[in-house]
Protein backbone atom coordinates (compact mmCIF):
# COMPACT_ATOMS: atom_id res chain seq x y z
CA UNK A 1 0.00 0.00 0.00
CA UNK A 2 0.92 3.25 -1.03
CA UNK A 3 0.10 6.73 -0.93
CA UNK A 4 0.75 8.68 -3.33
CA UNK A 5 1.04 12.43 -3.27
CA UNK A 6 -0.91 14.62 -5.11
CA UNK A 7 0.06 18.21 -5.41
CA UNK A 8 -2.36 19.51 -8.34
CA UNK A 9 -5.36 18.25 -6.45
CA UNK A 10 -5.16 18.85 -2.50
CA UNK A 11 -8.08 17.17 -1.04
CA UNK A 12 -8.18 14.65 1.76
CA UNK A 13 -9.78 11.70 -0.26
CA UNK A 14 -11.43 9.30 2.41
CA UNK A 15 -9.37 10.79 5.31
CA UNK A 16 -11.61 12.62 8.17
CA UNK A 17 -8.80 15.13 8.47
CA UNK A 18 -5.62 16.47 6.17
CA UNK A 19 -3.39 16.03 9.77
CA UNK A 20 -4.23 12.01 8.92
CA UNK A 21 -3.40 12.14 5.28
CA UNK A 22 0.07 14.09 5.84
CA UNK A 23 1.14 11.64 8.66
CA UNK A 24 0.41 9.03 6.66
CA UNK A 25 2.52 11.12 3.63
CA UNK A 26 5.83 10.85 5.57
CA UNK A 27 7.40 7.70 4.26
CA UNK A 28 6.97 8.66 0.56
CA UNK A 29 8.36 12.23 1.65
CA UNK A 30 11.28 10.59 2.95
CA UNK A 31 11.35 8.83 -0.34
CA UNK A 32 11.30 11.64 -2.47
CA UNK A 33 13.73 13.56 -0.80
CA UNK A 34 16.57 11.00 -1.26
CA UNK A 35 15.05 10.76 -5.41
CA UNK A 36 15.63 14.80 -5.12
CA UNK A 37 18.63 15.24 -3.28
CA UNK A 38 21.39 12.05 -3.93
CA UNK A 39 22.33 10.39 -7.29
CA UNK A 40 20.85 6.76 -6.71
CA UNK A 41 24.13 5.64 -5.20
CA UNK A 42 24.05 7.26 -1.56
CA UNK A 43 25.69 10.47 -2.88
CA UNK A 44 23.85 13.78 -1.77
CA UNK A 45 23.88 15.99 -4.58
CA UNK A 46 23.68 19.58 -3.49
CA UNK A 47 24.47 22.75 -5.85
CA UNK A 48 27.49 23.82 -6.41
CA UNK A 49 27.31 27.52 -4.65
CA UNK A 50 25.72 26.36 -2.17
CA UNK A 51 28.46 23.98 -0.90
CA UNK A 52 30.85 26.35 -1.87
CA UNK A 53 29.37 28.95 0.35
CA UNK A 54 28.57 26.56 3.63
CA UNK A 55 32.06 25.05 3.27
CA UNK A 56 33.35 28.56 4.08
CA UNK A 57 31.17 28.77 7.15
CA UNK A 58 32.82 28.38 10.78
CA UNK A 59 29.19 28.46 12.06
CA UNK A 60 25.98 27.94 11.35
CA UNK A 61 22.90 29.55 12.68
CA UNK A 62 19.23 27.90 12.44
CA UNK A 63 16.83 29.88 12.57
CA UNK A 64 12.66 29.03 12.76
CA UNK A 65 9.57 29.29 14.08
CA UNK A 66 7.15 26.62 16.29
CA UNK A 67 7.76 23.25 14.80
CA UNK A 68 10.30 24.14 12.32
CA UNK A 69 12.66 25.61 15.26
CA UNK A 70 12.14 22.30 16.87
CA UNK A 71 13.18 20.46 13.39
CA UNK A 72 16.31 22.59 13.93
CA UNK A 73 17.39 21.86 16.98
CA UNK A 74 17.62 18.58 15.63
CA UNK A 75 20.23 19.89 12.87
CA UNK A 76 22.31 20.92 15.62
CA UNK A 77 23.99 17.47 16.65
CA UNK A 78 23.62 16.73 12.62
CA UNK A 79 25.55 19.54 11.51
CA UNK A 80 28.53 19.63 14.11
CA UNK A 81 28.59 16.10 14.31
CA UNK A 82 28.69 14.85 10.45
CA UNK A 83 30.07 19.11 9.47
CA UNK A 84 32.39 19.62 12.08
CA UNK A 85 30.72 22.94 12.40
CA UNK A 86 29.40 24.58 15.56
CA UNK A 87 25.48 25.07 15.08
CA UNK A 88 23.83 27.41 17.06
CA UNK A 89 19.54 27.28 16.80
CA UNK A 90 17.74 30.33 17.41
CA UNK A 91 14.22 31.02 17.65
CA UNK A 92 13.13 34.12 15.20
CA UNK A 93 10.99 35.84 17.27
CA UNK A 94 13.79 36.06 20.03
CA UNK A 95 16.68 36.43 17.68
CA UNK A 96 15.80 40.04 16.13
CA UNK A 97 15.83 41.50 19.12
CA UNK A 98 19.57 40.83 20.55
CA UNK A 99 21.62 39.44 17.64
CA UNK A 100 24.45 37.35 19.16
CA UNK A 101 27.85 38.05 18.59
CA UNK A 102 28.33 36.44 15.03
CA UNK A 103 31.20 34.20 14.30
CA UNK A 104 34.04 35.23 11.54
CA UNK A 105 32.08 33.80 9.01
CA UNK A 106 28.82 32.76 9.72
CA UNK A 107 25.94 31.31 7.81
CA UNK A 108 22.48 31.14 7.90
CA UNK A 109 19.83 29.01 7.28
CA UNK A 110 16.50 29.45 7.46
CA UNK A 111 13.63 26.90 8.47
CA UNK A 112 10.10 27.72 7.45
CA UNK A 113 7.50 25.27 6.03
CA UNK A 114 5.48 28.24 4.30
CA UNK A 115 8.38 30.57 3.79
CA UNK A 116 6.13 33.10 4.90
CA UNK A 117 6.50 33.37 8.90
CA UNK A 118 7.40 37.18 9.48
CA UNK A 119 9.37 36.66 12.73
CA UNK A 120 11.85 34.64 10.11
CA UNK A 121 12.02 37.48 7.39
CA UNK A 122 12.80 40.17 10.22
CA UNK A 123 15.74 38.19 10.77
CA UNK A 124 16.75 37.74 7.41
CA UNK A 125 16.61 41.48 6.52
CA UNK A 126 18.83 41.76 9.26
CA UNK A 127 21.30 39.32 8.44
CA UNK A 128 21.47 40.56 4.26
CA UNK A 129 22.18 44.10 5.76
CA UNK A 130 25.06 42.42 7.34
CA UNK A 131 26.15 40.52 3.76
CA UNK A 132 26.26 37.17 5.67
CA UNK A 133 24.72 34.31 3.30
CA UNK A 134 21.30 32.95 3.85
CA UNK A 135 19.64 29.36 2.90
CA UNK A 136 15.99 29.16 2.87
CA UNK A 137 14.80 25.35 3.51
CA UNK A 138 11.26 25.61 2.99
CA UNK A 139 8.30 23.15 1.44
CA UNK A 140 7.31 26.42 -0.82
CA UNK A 141 9.22 27.14 -3.25
CA UNK A 142 8.02 30.55 -4.55
CA UNK A 143 7.30 31.65 -0.75
CA UNK A 144 9.24 35.26 0.12
CA UNK A 145 11.78 33.41 2.20
CA UNK A 146 12.92 31.38 -0.62
CA UNK A 147 13.05 34.79 -2.62
CA UNK A 148 14.97 36.31 -0.73
CA UNK A 149 17.31 33.69 0.79
CA UNK A 150 20.69 33.43 -1.11
CA UNK A 151 20.04 29.88 -1.68
CA UNK A 152 16.68 27.82 -1.37
CA UNK A 153 16.76 23.79 -1.04
CA UNK A 154 12.65 22.49 -1.46
CA UNK A 155 11.17 19.91 0.96
CA UNK A 156 9.24 18.36 -1.87
CA UNK A 157 6.29 17.18 0.76
CA UNK A 158 3.39 18.34 -1.19
CA UNK A 159 1.53 21.17 0.47
CA UNK A 160 0.82 21.30 4.17
CA UNK A 161 -2.88 21.89 5.08
CA UNK A 162 -3.48 20.75 8.45
CA UNK A 163 -2.24 23.91 10.96
CA UNK A 164 -0.29 20.73 12.97
CA UNK A 165 2.84 20.69 11.00
CA UNK A 166 3.71 16.94 10.33
CA UNK A 167 5.15 16.00 7.19
CA UNK A 168 7.17 19.18 6.56
CA UNK A 169 8.83 18.44 10.36
CA UNK A 170 10.25 15.17 9.42
CA UNK A 171 11.10 16.81 6.01
CA UNK A 172 13.39 19.31 7.27
CA UNK A 173 14.83 16.81 9.99
CA UNK A 174 15.85 14.41 6.58
CA UNK A 175 16.78 17.43 4.26
CA UNK A 176 18.45 18.70 7.22
CA UNK A 177 20.68 15.11 7.42
CA UNK A 178 21.29 15.21 3.60
CA UNK A 179 23.04 18.88 3.51
CA UNK A 180 24.90 17.94 6.72
CA UNK A 181 26.37 14.67 4.85
CA UNK A 182 26.83 16.23 1.47
CA UNK A 183 28.67 18.92 3.50
CA UNK A 184 30.82 16.69 5.77
CA UNK A 185 31.93 14.86 2.52
CA UNK A 186 32.87 17.91 0.90
CA UNK A 187 35.10 19.01 3.90
CA UNK A 188 36.48 14.99 4.29
CA UNK A 189 34.81 14.54 7.35
CA UNK A 190 35.81 10.95 8.54
CA UNK A 191 32.05 10.90 10.41
CA UNK A 192 30.52 12.05 7.27
CA UNK A 193 31.69 8.96 5.09
CA UNK A 194 30.35 6.68 7.49
CA UNK A 195 26.98 8.23 7.78
CA UNK A 196 24.70 7.39 4.89
CA UNK A 197 21.93 9.62 5.01
CA UNK A 198 20.20 8.05 1.89
CA UNK A 199 20.08 4.59 3.64
CA UNK A 200 18.47 6.65 7.19
CA UNK A 201 15.99 8.11 5.32
CA UNK A 202 14.92 4.26 3.57
CA UNK A 203 15.04 3.05 7.12
CA UNK A 204 12.76 6.16 8.36
CA UNK A 205 10.27 5.40 5.70
CA UNK A 206 10.04 1.76 6.85
CA UNK A 207 10.21 2.56 10.30
CA UNK A 208 7.68 5.74 9.84
CA UNK A 209 5.09 3.27 8.28
CA UNK A 210 5.39 0.53 10.78
CA UNK A 211 4.41 3.02 13.29
CA UNK A 212 1.63 4.28 10.80
CA UNK A 213 0.42 0.51 10.76
CA UNK A 214 -0.55 0.72 14.76
CA UNK A 215 -3.03 3.70 14.18
CA UNK A 216 -5.42 1.46 15.98
CA UNK A 217 -3.40 1.02 18.98
CA UNK A 218 -2.17 4.53 19.61
CA UNK A 219 -5.56 5.30 19.13
CA UNK A 220 -6.47 3.29 22.18
CA UNK A 221 -3.42 4.55 24.30
CA UNK A 222 -4.64 7.70 23.06
CA UNK A 223 -7.76 7.76 24.77
CA UNK A 224 -6.36 5.87 27.93
CA UNK A 225 -3.37 8.26 28.51
CA UNK A 226 -5.14 12.22 27.37
CA UNK A 227 -8.92 11.64 26.72
CA UNK A 228 -9.67 13.69 30.10
CA UNK A 229 -6.08 15.02 31.13
CA UNK A 230 -5.22 18.30 31.43
CA UNK A 231 -2.00 18.05 31.47
CA UNK A 232 1.11 15.80 29.84
CA UNK A 233 4.40 15.62 30.07
CA UNK A 234 7.18 14.33 27.58
CA UNK A 235 10.78 13.35 28.73
CA UNK A 236 13.98 12.26 26.83
CA UNK A 237 17.49 13.23 26.52
CA UNK A 238 19.37 14.41 23.48
CA UNK A 239 17.40 14.12 19.74
CA UNK A 240 14.96 12.09 22.27
CA UNK A 241 14.51 15.29 23.97
CA UNK A 242 14.15 17.36 21.06
CA UNK A 243 11.39 14.93 20.13
CA UNK A 244 9.47 15.35 23.05
CA UNK A 245 9.23 19.23 22.57
CA UNK A 246 7.45 18.62 19.05
CA UNK A 247 5.35 15.15 20.68
CA UNK A 248 4.02 18.11 22.97
CA UNK A 249 3.54 20.50 20.95
CA UNK A 250 1.40 18.93 19.06
CA UNK A 251 -0.83 17.41 22.16
CA UNK A 252 -1.15 21.28 22.80
CA UNK A 253 -1.71 22.92 19.34
CA UNK A 254 -4.66 20.39 18.63
CA UNK A 255 -5.73 19.34 22.12
CA UNK A 256 -5.70 22.31 24.33
CA UNK A 257 -3.86 19.94 26.71
CA UNK A 258 -1.09 21.86 28.78
CA UNK A 259 1.47 19.39 27.43
CA UNK A 260 5.64 19.99 27.87
CA UNK A 261 8.42 18.46 26.95
CA UNK A 262 11.38 18.66 29.25
CA UNK A 263 15.23 17.19 29.22
CA UNK A 264 14.87 13.39 31.17
CA UNK A 265 17.80 14.69 33.32
CA UNK A 266 16.35 18.01 34.48
CA UNK A 267 13.27 16.56 35.98
CA UNK A 268 15.22 15.86 39.44
CA UNK A 269 15.99 19.75 39.19
CA UNK A 270 12.39 20.57 39.93
CA UNK A 271 9.40 19.11 37.09
CA UNK A 272 9.39 15.75 39.21
CA UNK A 273 7.88 18.02 41.94
CA UNK A 274 4.71 18.79 39.06
CA UNK A 275 4.17 14.35 38.94
CA UNK A 276 0.89 13.51 40.91
CA UNK A 277 -1.04 10.07 40.85
CA UNK A 278 -2.12 9.46 37.49
CA UNK A 279 -0.39 12.58 35.69
CA UNK A 280 0.26 10.84 31.89
CA UNK A 281 4.19 11.07 31.12
CA UNK A 282 5.95 9.39 27.82
CA UNK A 283 8.82 8.41 27.91
CA UNK A 284 11.11 8.43 24.97
CA UNK A 285 13.95 5.61 25.28
CA UNK A 286 15.38 5.45 21.46
CA UNK A 287 19.13 6.16 21.79
CA UNK A 288 21.60 3.86 23.49
CA UNK A 289 23.86 6.31 25.05
CA UNK A 290 20.99 7.82 27.35
CA UNK A 291 18.13 4.72 27.23
CA UNK A 292 19.34 3.71 30.92
CA UNK A 293 19.40 7.17 32.76
CA UNK A 294 16.18 8.35 31.16
CA UNK A 295 14.44 4.37 31.68
CA UNK A 296 15.48 5.39 35.37
CA UNK A 297 13.76 8.59 35.64
CA UNK A 298 10.86 6.73 34.24
CA UNK A 299 10.96 4.67 36.75
CA UNK A 300 10.89 7.20 39.32
CA UNK A 301 7.79 9.02 37.54
CA UNK A 302 5.65 5.78 38.30
CA UNK A 303 6.74 5.06 41.84
CA UNK A 304 5.60 8.24 42.61
CA UNK A 305 2.35 7.23 40.58
CA UNK A 306 2.76 8.65 37.08
CA UNK A 307 1.18 6.99 34.38
CA UNK A 308 4.27 6.32 32.23
CA UNK A 309 3.99 5.11 28.02
CA UNK A 310 7.54 4.00 27.27
CA UNK A 311 8.60 4.15 23.68
CA UNK A 312 11.95 3.00 23.28
CA UNK A 313 13.68 1.68 20.22
CA UNK A 314 14.39 -1.99 19.65
CA UNK A 315 17.67 -2.62 20.79
CA UNK A 316 16.90 -0.61 24.06
CA UNK A 317 13.46 -2.22 24.30
CA UNK A 318 12.21 -4.50 27.07
CA UNK A 319 9.10 -5.82 28.23
CA UNK A 320 7.66 -2.89 30.19
CA UNK A 321 7.46 -1.25 27.22
CA UNK A 322 4.39 -0.60 25.29
CA UNK A 323 5.59 0.78 22.14
CA UNK A 324 8.77 -0.04 20.38
CA UNK A 325 10.43 2.18 16.96
CA UNK A 326 12.37 0.21 14.69
CA UNK A 327 16.28 0.71 15.29
CA UNK A 328 17.95 4.00 13.50
CA UNK A 329 21.14 6.05 13.71
CA UNK A 330 20.15 8.19 16.92
CA UNK A 331 21.23 11.71 15.13
CA UNK A 332 17.85 10.93 12.88
CA UNK A 333 15.38 9.04 15.54
CA UNK A 334 13.06 11.80 15.92
CA UNK A 335 11.69 10.69 12.29
CA UNK A 336 10.48 7.83 13.92
CA UNK A 337 9.78 8.93 17.56
CA UNK A 338 7.75 11.56 16.79
CA UNK A 339 5.11 9.31 14.77
CA UNK A 340 3.49 8.44 18.08
CA UNK A 341 3.97 11.94 19.38
CA UNK A 342 1.72 13.17 16.32
CA UNK A 343 -0.98 10.31 16.42
CA UNK A 344 -1.41 10.81 20.29
CA UNK A 345 -2.10 14.38 19.60
CA UNK A 346 -3.98 13.32 16.48
CA UNK A 347 -5.98 10.95 18.31
CA UNK A 348 -6.72 12.97 21.76
CA UNK A 349 -8.44 16.17 19.35
CA UNK A 350 -10.25 13.82 17.61
CA UNK A 351 -11.40 11.84 20.58
CA UNK A 352 -12.66 15.40 22.12
CA UNK A 353 -14.28 16.65 19.30
CA UNK A 354 -12.11 19.03 18.19
CA UNK A 355 -11.73 20.29 14.28
CA UNK A 356 -8.09 19.12 14.36
CA UNK A 357 -7.10 20.63 11.02
CA UNK A 358 -7.71 24.24 12.33
CA UNK A 359 -7.35 24.37 16.11
CA UNK A 360 -8.51 27.59 17.79
CA UNK A 361 -6.43 30.87 17.72
CA UNK A 362 -3.84 29.50 15.51
CA UNK A 363 -2.82 29.95 11.99
CA UNK A 364 -0.79 28.03 9.23
CA UNK A 365 1.34 31.26 8.30
CA UNK A 366 2.21 34.11 10.74
CA UNK A 367 3.16 36.89 8.48
CA UNK A 368 2.96 39.41 11.55
CA UNK A 369 5.53 39.81 14.11
C1 LIG B 1 2.66 28.79 12.83
C2 LIG B 1 2.07 27.39 12.73
C3 LIG B 1 3.05 26.34 13.24
C4 LIG B 1 4.39 26.50 12.55
C5 LIG B 1 4.96 27.90 12.73
C6 LIG B 1 6.19 28.12 11.86
O1 LIG B 1 2.66 29.20 14.15
O2 LIG B 1 0.86 27.30 13.42
O3 LIG B 1 2.54 25.04 12.97
O4 LIG B 1 5.30 25.54 13.03
O5 LIG B 1 3.99 28.87 12.32
O6 LIG B 1 5.78 28.07 10.53
P1 LIG B 1 6.75 27.92 9.30
O7 LIG B 1 5.86 27.98 8.09
O8 LIG B 1 7.73 29.07 9.35
O9 LIG B 1 7.46 26.62 9.44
Amino acid sequence: FTVVIDDANVGKGTYPFFMLKEIDEQPVVMRRLVEKYTDGHGNVVLPEALLAALKQADRLYIVAAGTSYHAGLVGKPLFETLAGVPTEVDLASEFGYHIPLLSKHPFFIFLSQSGETADIRQVLVKIKALGHPTLTITNVGSSTLAREADYCLELHAGPEIAVASTKAYTGQIGLEALVAQGLGIAKGNQKAAEFDAAHQLGLAAAGQQALIDQKDRLHEIATDMFKTTRNAFYIGRGTDYYASLEAALKLKEISYVQAEGFAAGELKHGTISLIEKDTPVVAYISDPVTAAHTRSNADEIAARGGKVLRIASASQATDEDQLVVNDIDPLVSPLLTIIPGQLLGYYTSVDRGYDVDKPRNLAKSVTVE
